[in-house]
């Protein structure tokens, strides 16, 4: 099957993973060698490190060149993060530090928004909030509103990272979206203040396939010391040329498509180049001035 996973290749891609979990998983005993050479061993752990993962296969996870870890494959890798989570202290306290830094986005008090987040009342606001020092940075909650925007059961989403919304075809991610990943990726892997934060326009993917801009502002706060990324997704809900709007896995067509919308997606460089610079605006306002400014793009219509 020409798997060309070595040990040491094996163990920088888990850097942050456990290695007792590592080696937990490759029924090995603390403290003996750990060799990971044996392909039934390697293909083993690496089943159980996708465990939940529906989307993509053993093969690809392994065939995929480390620098790009994750961008073809969303495997659940923040599980202890996730557990950690389920504290119901930690729980509280996080949703009452996001209601501090984002409850003012939704004209709400932070009382009366973390009410509404720990009884899944709100159908307003999705939000999702991630452990930036848990590996691949994973999810650790995701609001009510946020599995209806995404049709993903939090079951899906917690000990994930969040780019399992993007278009599950590389080509059309990586024309539409590399450069906001590459924002992303930069800001979720480096430490960063309380308070920091990021505005992104992305193309994103429902469970269904049906695509759809998504505006995402995520933020820094600190909990008991320990840092969190909080994010706010709002749809913004606008012109999308036709080819876009819903996944199609046809190699040919997906190349086509790419190749029609090429400056359209010059265009939507621009939008985003501005959106970043308004880290202050509220959501509204950005999603306002994010509809604007994509609607105009219609004289476009490429397709
Ligand atoms: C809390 C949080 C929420 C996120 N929400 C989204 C989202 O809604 N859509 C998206 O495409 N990426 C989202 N991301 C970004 C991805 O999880 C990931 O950081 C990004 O794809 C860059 O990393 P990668 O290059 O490893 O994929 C989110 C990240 C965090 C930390």
């Amino acid at each position: 099957m020409g798997v060309q996973v070595s040990c040491v290749q094996l163990e920088a891609d888990c850097k942050s993973w456990d290695r007792l979990e590592m080696m937990e998983a490759l029924q090995t005993q603390p403290g003996l060698p750990v060799t990971f050479d044996e392909h039934s061993k390697i293909i083993h752990l690496l089943e159980r490190i996708e465990s939940a993962n529906e989307m993509i296969s053993v093969e690809r996870f392994i065939n995929k060149d480390t620098k790009r870890i994750g961008d073809l494959s969303v495997p659940r890798l923040g599980k202890r993060s996730q557990k950690a989570f389920e504290d119901h202290d930690v729980l509280v306290k996080s949703i009452q530090e996001c209601g501090k830094v984002v409850g003012a986005e939704f004209g709400m008090t932070t009382q009366q928004m973390v009410e509404d987040l720990l009884k899944c009342k709100t159908q307003r606001f999705s939000i999702a909030l991630a452990d930036p020092l848990g590996f691949d940075c994973p999810l650790v909650y995701v609001s009510r509103s946020f599995e209806n925007l995404t049709e993903y059961p939090s079951e899906f989403c917690l000990g994930r990272s969040c780019r399992f919304l993007q278009p599950t075809v590389d080509i059309i991610n990586d024309a539409v979206n590399l450069n906001e990943r590459r924002r992303m990726r930069d800001f979720c892997g480096n430490a960063h203040d309380a308070g920091s934060t990021i505005v992104c326009l992305l193309l994103n993917e429902r469970r269904s396939g049906i695509r759809f801009w998504n505006l995402l502002k995520m933020v820094y706060i600190k909990v008991s010391k320990k840092p969190y990324i909080v994010a706010l997704q709002t749809h913004v809900d606008c012109y999308m040329p036709g080819t876009l709007r819903q996944r199609t896995a046809d190699p040919k067509l997906n190349h086509d498509i790419v190749e029609v919308c090429r400056n359209l997606l010059d265009e939507v460089e621009k939008v985003r180049g501005r959106l970043s610079l308004k880290t202050e605006a509220s959501l509204e306002e950005l999603r306002t001035d994010a509809w604007t400014q994509l609607d105009k793009l219609q004289k476009l219509a490429p397709c």
